[in-house]
């Protein structure tokens, strides 16, 4: 399989943004000068006041510093809607289809700048200004974007945070980065269920304590019933009706923080990525367009959450400030039938579109029935994102849902980079299943042993990225520290990506996994020492390991070791109890698929966990340990490989 090349055929070429030769010539001009190409680049969004400076950025250890357009003004909902009035403002912005399949609507650009205004003016009523966090925990309802949008307009900083964490996750959130507002639904509505956001804000913000969050501005999506706490709580539509829809978009700084996301490490607790204006538009849009050579008037759907980086650069700014139409999607893939993407797909005629890996697993288990009975002919461009796609998953995505017509975008990326780093290009690309091939513009990976030696021609290694690219994260909210100490220590001078890659003879990137203790589940990062810290709360545990474990439709799945404080038993019903604890600690997305209760953990005789034998044990591959001469009670590992859970 590995070997397998799926040419671009000539209909993929036709009318394409670039085809190879264009590819590699804008691709060497990237690199050899990026003050040259970005300058040019930096052109494709409105400046209220132009840059004269591009790139200014240093990886050196101690000084790691990361500007675009430094001395350039602009807005991002000036951008992503103003400057389209006048050509498409009667053009469709966003597509939105809801939960229910009889729910759905179209909103124009016109629209969208009276609602993004509205909802301004609602935030500015409130004390929102320039500079201010505001926390969003919504569901997929256009709403979301408005509110989003609406923070720009004002040069707030939204941070959000995925309607599926727990209310103890939101409020950690919440705090971290100070917000005094919150937007939010009465309730959120997936697969005919309700989720009840605006009792999780309750639930959270009793928690911090009355003195942080100052306003809650609820939507009414589901109209639930929901307590509302007089001063501080307010319905969306009233607020909205005491407002009229004109507010100006607030130039602000390009390296101005344009939002504050929340992602999982190695270590400790999640760590606010911050993105920032100007380069972070510049390069969300022009990966927009060439990665899924979007044309005018495309349908592009990107089936991701808003709570997620996906969402931020890929439902809404991305493909706003490119002025084209983007679907969003309240449902999720198998409701009310596992032929929903596709029976959307035909509904709003969608012509890009763009999934998880671990949907399209869900999806192929039911077979070609549910797929086949949808036309699909409008589809041109695949993508798949959040974890490596096994070539399995993508020949049945190529052959089944695209019927051998469709280029598969593979495109690899993460919350920090902003956009995508590595992906092929439709009319440029020959295609290697699994592969994520080759670097976008201006993105130089490098692969280094582990001491840090840059490997050249084939190798197999980790990735790291030489230089900045304009919609690199910045910092650490707070904590510049941190983002040094995170992804330029391991190597110095370089971004650490975290993640393992294979370079073939052909330069395209095969990227394995994860190196360090991130786990990837459907697509959704998880930090093994969240999940540890979860456990070893639960009154009943006195240690615990989490590592990942190769899963078939999640990708990974989490294995958690546990050791239970002396005289308490280890039986199913307490298994329950720490998966019903973790889920409400953090979130569903972080519950143990496997727990094995341990009596004792394999330790160096330093006392340091080995993990690389926990997760041997986890994947059921003990013939292969390694090395264990360094344990300190060999018989520890006998236990754990007798009791192991992750049998066939
Ligand atoms: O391990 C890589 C994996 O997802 C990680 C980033 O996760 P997150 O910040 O949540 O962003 C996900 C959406 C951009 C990466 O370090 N990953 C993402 N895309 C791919 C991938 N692994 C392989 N192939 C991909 N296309």
């Amino acid at each position: 399989m590995e070997g397998k090349v799926v040419e671009v055929q000539a209909a993929w070429r036709e009318g394409a943004h670039v085809d190879d030769a264009q590819y590699r010539a804008l691709y060497e001009a990237s690199v050899s000068d990026p003050d040259a190409f970005w300058g040019e680049h930096g052109k494709r969004i409105d400046w209220m006041t132009p840059f004269t400076k591009v790139k200014n950025t240093s990886f050196e250890p101690g000084r790691v510093s990361i500007k675009w357009f430094e001395d350039g003004k602009t807005n991002v909902a000036y951008n992503c809607i103003d400057r389209h009035l006048e050509t498409r403002g009667d053009q469709t912005a966003i597509i939105w289809e809801g939960d229910n399949p009889d729910e759905s609507k179209h909103i124009t650009y016109r629209e969208l700048h009276a609602q993004v205004c509205r909802m301004a003016n609602v935030l500015r009523n409130r004390g929102v200004s320039k500079g201010d966090r505001v926390t969003l925990y919504m569901p997929m309802i256009p709403e979301a974007a408005y509110a989003m949008l609406a923070c720009a307009r004002l040069g707030a900083i939204h941070a959000i945070v995925f309607g599926g964490f727990s209310p103890d996750s939101l409020a950690s959130r919440i705090q971290g980065c100070t917000s005094k507002v919150v937007i939010t639904a009465d309730e959120g509505l997936r697969g005919g269920r309700k989720v009840p956001l605006k009792a999780n804000v309750d639930a959270a913000i009793k928690r911090i304590g009355t003195d942080l969050v100052e306003h809650v501005i609820v939507v009414r999506r589901t109209g639930g019933s929901v307590e509302m706490e007089p001063g501080r709580d307010v319905y969306y539509d009233e607020a909205a009706e005491q407002v009229t829809d004109h507010c100006p978009a607030e130039p602000v700084e390009a390296e101005h923080p344009l939002f504050i996301l929340y992602t999982s490490g190695s270590t400790g607790q999640p760590k606010g990525v911050v993105h920032t204006t100007g380069g972070y538009l510049v390069y969300a849009a022009m990966t927009h367009q060439y990665v899924f050579d979007y044309r005018e008037g495309d349908v592009y759907w990107c089936t991701a959450d808003v709570g997620w980086v996906t969402g931020h650069s890929y439902i809404v700014y991305g493909p706003l400030a490119n002025g084209a139409i983007t679907l969003m999607f309240e449902g999720i893939p198998t409701y009310p039938s596992t032929s929903r993407f596709w029976e959307v797909v035909d509904k709003h005629k969608v012509n890009i579109f763009y999934t998880a890996p671990t949907a399209i697993r869900s999806l192929m288990g039911g077979g070609e029935g549910p797929v086949k009975k949808t036309s699909r002919a409008s589809l041109r461009v695949l993508g798949s994102v959040g974890e490596p796609i096994n070539p399995e998953a993508w020949e049945w995505y190529y052959n089944v849902v695209g019927d051998k017509r469709c280029p598969i975008v593979d495109t690899w990326w993460q919350t920090e980079t902003g956009g995508i780093l590595i992906s092929p290009l439709p009319g440029a690309t020959a295609l290697k299943p699994g592969s994520a091939t080759r670097p976008f513009f201006g993105v130089k990976p490098e692969m280094v042993d582990a001491e840090g030696k840059v490997l050249q021609g084939p190798c197999e290694g980790n990735l790291c990225i030489a230089d900045s690219w304009p919609g690199q994260m910045r910092t650490v909210y707070g904590d510049h520290e941190r983002f040094e100490q995170t992804y330029f220590s391991t190597y110095p001078g370089k971004y650490f990506t975290g993640d393992g890659a294979r370079r073939d003879a052909d330069g395209y990137y095969w990227i394995t996994g994860r190196v360090d203790d991130v786990i990837n589940v459907s697509g959704h990062r998880m930090g093994t020492a969240e999940v540890e810290s979860s456990l070893v709360a639960h009154p009943k545990v006195a240690e615990a390991a989490v590592v990942g474990y190769p899963h078939a439709v999640k990708g990974q799945g989490i294995y958690a070791y546990v050791t239970l404080n002396d005289g308490e038993e280890g039986d199913d019903a307490l298994r329950k109890e720490l998966v019903v604890w973790v889920r409400k600690d953090i979130g569903p997305i972080a519950s143990p698929d496997l727990i094995q209760f341990a009596p004792g953990l394999p330790k160096t005789r330093s006392g340091k966990i080995m993990r690389r034998i926990l997760r041997k044990i986890a994947e059921d591959d003990f013939g292969a340990l390694g090395d264990t001469s360094t344990l300190a009670e060999p018989a520890v590992v006998e236990d754990l490989i007798e009791n192991r859970q992750n049998r066939p």
